[in-house]
């Protein structure tokens, strides 16, 4: 049998969900009208204020829980988690990689993903905003691709989906990115092609459908990612890997008043948790970031991203405000921009300038991808 809700706990529920609708009414938040994002465990989740660790079975997710099949990456990365349901193919992968550059996912044939995930700018636009793309309209960066198979929490900066082929599609739908109006129009499109008609037969029993194009996508993003970098060699032994200089960076990266690694832990240089480090803090309609699905404790808070390649994928944050890995350094130097909810670890670290020169020169060549080309 189930308890009922005790009535000041079911009055405290209807009122968040009464506040949350109402401010996502107010037309500063568009994007926020995710009707099944405050739902009652929502709210059991999000009064533990210090709780950053929302990868639970709590429901304050929408999206729907997957079964992950790991999948080994080799010494140095962690295993890729990847839905049971679509195990990685060549022929996905493939047909996914022409779906990624192919303009016939836009509405008027002009746009592909790879338009904003340009892999000669990073997998992004190298651009501070995206202007009429999806999340938050005109107020977020571009996120690079590099890297985001290994997201298996939260996906975009406010962690609003949880695997690849769940946001595959958000970007074809919206009307102010690729604009198509329906799935039909979208298969019609497809099935046109007979290039495509072999490789959907060949990847899935079942041929064009809209699931199995967000399955081939999801299985080329996850071949996008930085293999190798510098500071893995130096970690495995190889002390000319990097510069003195970087060296240096490295050992500030990790020291404990400076503390980058508390959330950008090597390989991947992410916990993969939300924070507010004071980015957009003092605008005067901040984005809300996680509170978007996750609720009030989660307020300006946004995933801590990847570090490797950094290098590549400028400019910075969620809105794109810091143009340079100097500017970064500096960022964090002066504590960040202050605010009541900004993470107690922003504090003013008071570098040298030879020291914020070592921590960017880690940032730019120990983290940088090594190529195979070069
Ligand atoms: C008009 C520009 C634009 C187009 C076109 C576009 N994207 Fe994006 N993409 C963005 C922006 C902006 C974000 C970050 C949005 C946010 O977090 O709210 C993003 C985020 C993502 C993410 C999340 C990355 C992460 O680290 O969480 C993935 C994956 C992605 N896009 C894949 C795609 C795919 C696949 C396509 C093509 C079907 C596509 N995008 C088309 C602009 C675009
Ligand atoms: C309390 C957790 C935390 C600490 C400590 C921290 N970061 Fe971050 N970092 C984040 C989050 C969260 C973001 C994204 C913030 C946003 O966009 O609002 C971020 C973003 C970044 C970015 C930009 C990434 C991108 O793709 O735009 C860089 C570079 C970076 N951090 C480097 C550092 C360095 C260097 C340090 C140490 C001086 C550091 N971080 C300390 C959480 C942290």
């Amino acid at each position: 049998m189930k308890t009922p809700l005790p009535p000041v706990a079911a009055a405290f529920v209807l009122a968040l969900g009464i506040a949350t609708f109402l401010l996502s009414a107010c037309g500063c938040d568009r994007e926020a009208a995710n009707p099944s994002s405050e739902t009652t465990e929502d709210s059991g989740t999000t009064t533990t204020p210090a709780a950053t660790d929302v990868d639970s079975n709590a429901g304050y997710n929408p999206a729907p829980m997957v079964e992950y099949v790991e999948v080994d990456m080799g010494p140095v990365l962690p295993p890729m988690k990847v839905p049971k349901d679509n195990p990685l193919t060549p022929e996905k992968i493939e047909l996914g990689e022409l779906l990624f550059f192919d303009t016939a996912l836009s509405a008027d044939n002009s746009m592909s993903c790879a338009t904003c995930h340009d892999p000669e700018l990073g997998w992004g636009n190298g651009e501070k905003i995206a202007e009429g793309a999806s999340g938050v309209r005109g107020k977020r960066n571009v996120l690079s691709i590099l890297n985001v198979g290994f997201y298996s929490k939260h996906l975009f900066w406010d962690g609003r989906v949880r695997t690849l082929e769940q946001q595959a599609l958000v970007p074809v739908f919206e009307s102010s990115e690729m604009g198509m109006t329906s799935e039909a129009e979208l298969l019609g499109r497809l099935k046109e092609n007979d290039d495509y008609q072999k490789r959907f037969a060949e990847a899935f029993g079942d041929g064009i459908t809209a699931a199995n194009v967000a399955k081939a996508l999801a299985s080329f993003q996850r071949t996008i990612y930085v293999k190798e970098i510098p500071y893995d060699r130096y970690l495995a032994g190889d002390k000319t890997a990097m510069s003195a200089s970087a060296i240096r960076g490295s050992e500030i990266f990790r020291h404990r008043r400076v503390n980058c690694v508390a959330c950008h832990p090597a390989p991947l240089f992410t916990d993969h948790l939300p924070y507010n480090i004071g980015i957009g803090m003092d605008q005067e309609e901040p984005d809300w970031g996680f509170h978007h699905t996750k609720g009030w404790a989660y307020w300006g808070k946004f995933r801590s991203p990847s570090l490797r390649g950094i290098d590549q994928t400028g400019p910075y944050m969620h809105d794109g405000s810091l143009a340079t890995l100097e500017e970064v350094v500096e960022y964090y130097n002066k504590g960040g921009i202050e605010h009541e909810y900004t993470d107690a670890a922003m504090q003013n670290l008071n570098l040298s300038e030879q020291q914020k020169a070592d921590l960017v020169t880690f940032l730019r060549e120990g983290l940088r991808e090594i190529r195979d080309d070069k």
